[in-house]
Parts: structure tokens; C-alpha cells; sequence
């Protein structure tokens, strides 16, 4: 097979993605340990940021340090990306330089078209429709707590945005059941959807959706862009937020996710997020092992 990208997480088989995270599972222990053996020869990971980051900048930046290689930051704001070069050229040019690059952007069109023009592996760091390295942590996070997601009832609930979309196209793959509780007008887009609807049950009502749900997320009201529109997200968004109350309707065992990061007392309260299902820390952690297992699978 030729050059591989990670730009949404069908970019790789149910098999790949479980001997991924298994790996992350081997990568994070030796990483515990300090047993670490680099393997990556001085290698290059370029990372164009057009928004900002914590989790995303630092889990690449130190795996890439860890594995034995280099990430070189990129922002619009200091590169001739910010003054109108092609991302065409871009592509051509980094592809001659860097041994992989990861892109955080706004329209997901965008890293398609870096793809195309790349001749090194592209990884979505975060579009405006997906954010795949979420979903490679998360999917370990539950495997190494409660073992195989397989028929297990996922619950959703606030915006349908990029990290939902992700979660349908997990929902697919890894063949659990996601029961999305979003406003009417907030609902994911259907071209996502539609690829998975016998995994899928839409809802406006957060009560049955948390119902037996053997796992909780959610994610901001307004993500990175939709600022202008706060107040009146704000609004629609109040009946979902993840409360003790929608805990309590959940399995004996459930487990709260968040990418992170979040606002407590808006779309999830302090007491859930700091409390004892939540695993926030392990999952935000578990960023860095399972990016590892991914620059890993496509480089080497
Ligand atoms: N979850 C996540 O991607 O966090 P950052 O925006 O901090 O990278
Ligand atoms: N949905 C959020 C995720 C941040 C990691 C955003 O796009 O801003």
C-alpha cells in the first residue's frame, strides 16, 4: 500500500486501529517504566497550527521528541501560510523536507487538498468536521478501563460538531451503539451520519440517551470559530449539559469522557468532571501513547 493519511479515523481498518491502540497500550508502559527505545532516526513532524492548542501541540511535540525525532511548530502568523501561499505549494514544499505532517485547520476540505498534493503521511489534528486523534485516545482509554467498546451504549450529548462526527464514524467501526441527544438545530451533519445510521439514535432528549450508557462525553457548547455565536448556544445547549442527575440514570460502571478543554458549570458540572467516573486525566494523558502508536504505523 502506498503513503497512508490519518485525516478521518475511517482512514484505517477496525484491525489497524485495534493493533494501534494496543501498541499505545506497550508505548505508554515503556513510557511509565523509562524503558523507551527512540526508533525514529532524527525524523521530522511538521505541525501547522491555524488554531490554538495545548493537548494536541504538546502530545505530538514530546512523542516525537520521545520516539527520537523533531516536531517544528507552524503558525500562519510566522509562516508565508498567514500571507496567501497556495496549500498546494505548501504541501509540495513541506513534503521535500518533513517526514509527516499534522494540520489543525478550519475546513476540513482543506487537509484533503494538503493530502493530495503531500507526499508524506497528513494527520488531521483537529478540522471544523472531525477530530480523529481524539477518538484514538479515547477508544483506549475505555479499552484499558473496562476492556472491548463493542455493543457498548455510548451517549452524547450537546453539539454535534467535529468530535461527534468523529464518534459516528467510531460508533461504525468499532460497532457500538451512539445515542446522540443534541438540540434540533445543532444536529451532526447527515452526509456523517448517514454512513452509520444502524449505529446511530438521535435524540433531543438527554435523559434517554444517558439511560444504561455505559460511557458519557460531551464537548464545549462553541468550539474554536463559532465564537459570535456564545450567547445563543449557550441557551439551547442548558438542557445538556452532564450533570449528577444525568450520571445517575447511567450503568452502575459508566465512565465520563471530555476532550478537554472544558467549562465546568456550562456543558458539564464540576462535580461530574471531578468526579469519581470521570477520566478526563487518563484520557487527555493517553493522547500522547496513542499519537505515538500513530506517527509509528505511518512511518515506520
Ligand atoms: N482535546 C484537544 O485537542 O485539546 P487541545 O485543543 O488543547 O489540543
Ligand atoms: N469541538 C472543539 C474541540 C476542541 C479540542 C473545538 O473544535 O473547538
Amino acid at each position: 500500500m502506498g503513503i497512508r493519511h490519518f485525516l478521518t479515523l475511517t482512514d484505517l481498518t477496525l484491525d489497524e486501529l485495534q493493533a494501534l491502540i494496543k501498541r499505545a497500550c506497550v508505548l505508554k508502559k515503556e513510557f511509565q517504566e523509562k524503558t523507551m527505545r527512540p526508533n525514529f532516526n532524527g525524523r521530522i513532524l511538521g505541525m501547522i497550527f491555524e488554531k490554538s492548542s495545548t493537548r494536541t501541540r504538546v502530545s505530538f511535540e514530546a512523542a516525537m521528541a520521545q520516539l527520537g525525532g523533531h516536531a517544528i511548530f507552524l503558525s500562519p502568523d510566522d509562516t508565508q501560510l498567514g500571507r496567501g501561499e497556495p496549500t498546494e505549494d505548501t504541501a509540495r514544499v513541506l513534503s521535500k523536507m518533513v517526514d509527516c505532517v499534522m494540520i489543525r485547520t478550519f475546513e476540513h476540505e482543506k487537509l484533503v487538498r494538503f493530502a493530495e498534493y503531500s507526499d508524506v503521511p497528513v494527520i488531521n489534528g483537529l478540522s471544523d468536521s472531525y477530530h480523529p486523534c481524539q477518538l484514538l485516545a479515547d477508544m483506549q482509554t475505555y479499552y484499558e478501563l473496562r476492556g472491548d467498546i463493542a455493543g457498548k451504549k455510548v451517549a452524547w450529548l450537546g453539539d454535534g460538531n467535529n468530535m461527534c462526527h468523529s464518534y459516528i464514524n467510531a460508533a461504525k467501526i468499532f460497532g457500538f451503539e451512539l445515542c446522540i441527544a443534541c438540540p434540533q438545530s445543532y444536529q451532526p451533519l447527515d452526509s456523517v451520519l448517514n454512513d452509520a445510521a444502524d449505529n446511530i439514535i438521535i435524540t433531543d432528549d438527554p435523559q434517554a440517551a444517558a439511560d444504561n450508557a455505559d460511557l458519557l462525553v460531551t464537548d464545549v457548547w462553541t468550539s474554536m470559530g463559532q465564537e459570535q455565536e456564545a450567547v445563543e448556544r449557550m441557551k439551547a445547549f442548558k438542557p445538556f449539559q452532564v450533570n449528577a442527575e444525568l450520571m445517575s440514570r447511567a450503568a452502575g460502571d459508566a465512565v465520563f469522557m471530555h476532550c478537554l478543554p472544558a467549562h465546568r458549570g456550562e456543558e458539564v458540572s464540576a462535580d461530574v468532571i471531578d468526579g469519581p467516573q470521570s477520566v478526563v486525566w487518563e484520557e487527555a494523558g493517553n493522547r500522547l501513547h496513542s499519537q505515538k502508536a500513530l506517527l509509528e504505523f505511518l512511518l515506520v
